[in-house]
């Protein structure tokens, strides 16, 4: 019953559409109609700028962070940390709260592994912002970096980590089929200021 509502409120967390509230409350503009139209960090940097892109990336981030760290907090250590954090990613991937339209998933699979293993967060963003200063697209940085996490889980032979990962990694590529298709026709926007 406990790990029903651990999942359940790791999945309502997930579902909290940071980049709508900040877009709707602080500018009166809904990002899903303004740019990629994702309901993500990038597309409020590329829509409503820094301070906004920042807010959401860092709520998005910490979403997965909080529902990972919820079998610690309900004293159900049995439970591993990446469980609740799948949830959350689903939740922000498919938000009850924003009719099942949400973000590619990056953020908050980011904020789990935060939780669960600080020094694979630590390399994700080490290896996110050299791809980004090598290529300036940020959907392709996403992406390895998630290939980057499966090869430290491997190194670091933890096998739930590299389950995880990996499925994580290949959902987050499954959400951006659109920009794999936009790289290759070289329709990609690239971020300017790296
Ligand atoms: O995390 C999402 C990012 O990798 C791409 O977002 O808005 O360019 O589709 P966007």
């Amino acid at each position: 019953m406990i790990e029903a509502i651990i999942f359940i409120l790791a999945y309502l967390i997930g579902s909290i559409p940071s980049g709508l509230i900040v877009g709707k409350v602080g500018y009166g503009i809904d990002i899903r109609e303004h740019g990629s139209g994702n309901l993500g960090g990038t597309n409020t940097f590329r829509t409503l700028g820094i301070k906004a892109g920042l807010i959401v990336t860092i709520a998005d981030i910490l979403k997965g962070t909080l529902a990972a760290a919820f079998p610690i907090f309900f004293g159900q250590e049995d439970i591993s940390l990446l469980l609740p954090g799948v949830f959350a990613v689903l939740g922000h991937t498919y938000p009850i709260f924003a009719k099942f339209k949400g973000g590619k998933a990056v953020a908050t699979s980011a904020g789990v592994l935060l939780c669960y293993e600080p020094l694979l967060f630590l390399t994700l963003v080490i290896f996110f912002f050299i791809v980004l200063y090598l290529s300036k697209y940020v959907s392709l940085s996403s992406m390895l970096a998630g290939v980057s996490g499966i090869i430290y889980s491997i190194v670091i032979k933890d096998i739930w980590l590299i389950i995880v990962v990996s499925l994580l990694t290949l959902f987050v590529i499954y959400r951006h089929r659109s920009n794999i298709k936009r790289i290759i026709n070289k329709t990609e926007p690239k971020i300017k200021w790296l």
